[in-house]
């Protein structure tokens, strides 16, 4: 088993990844077992797919546990269920010794976190993420949120889980459109982390049913890890995760949730950005070249055409702009992110040639 550390003080954890972990659950959580109520919050077919056998097996060992399901998509993340699952846990009796198990997606991780965050002042929570995006990026660091009606995560908090448990197996009912969108994600680590990993991803891209994805999942997750243990609040070295994220984020705006998913937005995003990068004279134009090759190894949705002022005034309404400035990501080089805070309107709007 790998054990990767999230140093951030009283507020540390561990993320354990291994294949096969989650039939390990009760042992790993043995300890932390005190009598509480135990709420497995999920969506229904993954409860068929693994979530009943998880809760049957910890019953058969001795933990107090129910389960809560949302619906699948974003609509989940919305302020209703936020409050028929809270109604749903005092129907439980549950009170602030429960501890949420958050079984499922990005979308599972980020209601249940939230709901954990809030619940009677905060309860414990564990992240067992069951995409590839939850594995190597949300079940990680303490985001959680909901969207409102004006826009996708606005209502949230930073609430750090007390363990995450990844089970690189359990990637095998995912379709592939969705390992693709974390695919997307850890072509981000290697291009503002780490030039070799990237190197690794764009080889094992070019066969993709033989892709390591546990090894890829648990560098992806050292990298987070470092990242969100030297700057857990995001007022610097995190931002840095964000690249590809500001033209990804007004990609899905634009097209619709759903019509694109996350980590495909990101990829197209990091298309972009990579090309900023270059015309603003700081990454060299054949790195550049190997960054986009490595991205477009990726099976993308084809874009339809795209409104290039409308998709600018999604980037003005990013939640990076900070003061009026935008924290935009950018590569020094590959394997190096850096924060530039002058790209040009005329800048991101030529950027998108290289995406249609
Ligand atoms: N908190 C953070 O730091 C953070 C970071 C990135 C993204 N996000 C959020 O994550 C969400 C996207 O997450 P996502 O990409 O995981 O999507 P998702 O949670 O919607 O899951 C995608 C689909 O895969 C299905 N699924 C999940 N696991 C499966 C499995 N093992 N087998 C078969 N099907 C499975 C789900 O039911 C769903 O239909 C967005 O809401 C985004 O805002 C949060
Ligand atoms: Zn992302």
């Amino acid at each position: 088993m790998k054990t990767i550390q999230v140093q951030l003080d009283q507020r540390s954890y561990s993320i354990q990844v291994e294949p096969g972990l989650i039939n390990n659950i009760p042992e790993i959580l043995s300890n932390h077992n005190h009598g509480q109520k135990w709420i497995i919050i999920s969506q229904y077919r993954l409860m068929e797919f693994f979530g009943f056998d998880l809760q049957l097996n910890l019953k058969n060992a001795g933990f107090d546990c129910d389960f809560i399901t949302v619906p699948v998509g974003e609509a989940a993340k919305s302020l209703n269920e936020f409050s028929r699952i809270i109604s749903q846990m005092i129907d439980m009796r549950c009170d602030r010794s429960t501890t949420i198990l958050a079984l499922g997606g990005g979308v599972v991780g980020d209601i249940a976190g939230f709901v954990a965050s809030s619940f009677m002042r905060g309860i414990k929570y564990y992240q067992i993420p069951t995409t590839l995006l939850a594995m190597v990026d949300s079940s990680i660091g303490g985001k959680t949120g909901i969207n409102t009606a004006e826009g996708k995560n606005m209502v949230g908090s930073i609430y750090q889980p007390k363990g995450v448990l990844v089970d690189p197996d359990l990637l095998n009912t995912l379709p592939r459109e969705e390992v693709i969108s974390g695919l997307g994600e850890i072509i981000k680590y290697g291009a503002i982390w780490d030039a070799d990993f990237l190197n690794n991803i764009s080889i094992w891209l070019d066969d993709l049913n033989s892709f390591p994805l546990d090894k890829a999942v648990e560098k992806s997750c050292t990298i987070k890890a470092d990242i969100v243990s030297k700057d857990e609040r995001e007022n610097g070295l995190r931002q840095l995760l964000n690249f590809g994220h500001t033209i990804g984020h007004a990609l899905e705006a634009h097209l619709g949730y759903g019509r694109i998913r996350h980590g495909e937005g990101v990829a197209l995003g990091m298309k972009c950005a990579g090309w900023i990068s270059s015309q603003l004279g700081i990454l060299d134009k054949n790195q550049f070249q190997n960054l986009t090759t490595t991205i477009d190894k990726l099976t993308l949705p084809k874009l339809p055409h795209m409104d290039p002022n409308t998709i600018l005034s999604f980037v003005k309404n990013d939640k990076k702009i900070r003061n009026g400035i935008l924290h935009f990501i950018v590569l020094d080089q590959l394997g190096k992110g850096n924060i530039c805070e002058t790209v040009s309107d005329d800048l991101i709007i030529n950027s998108l040639k290289v995406i249609q």
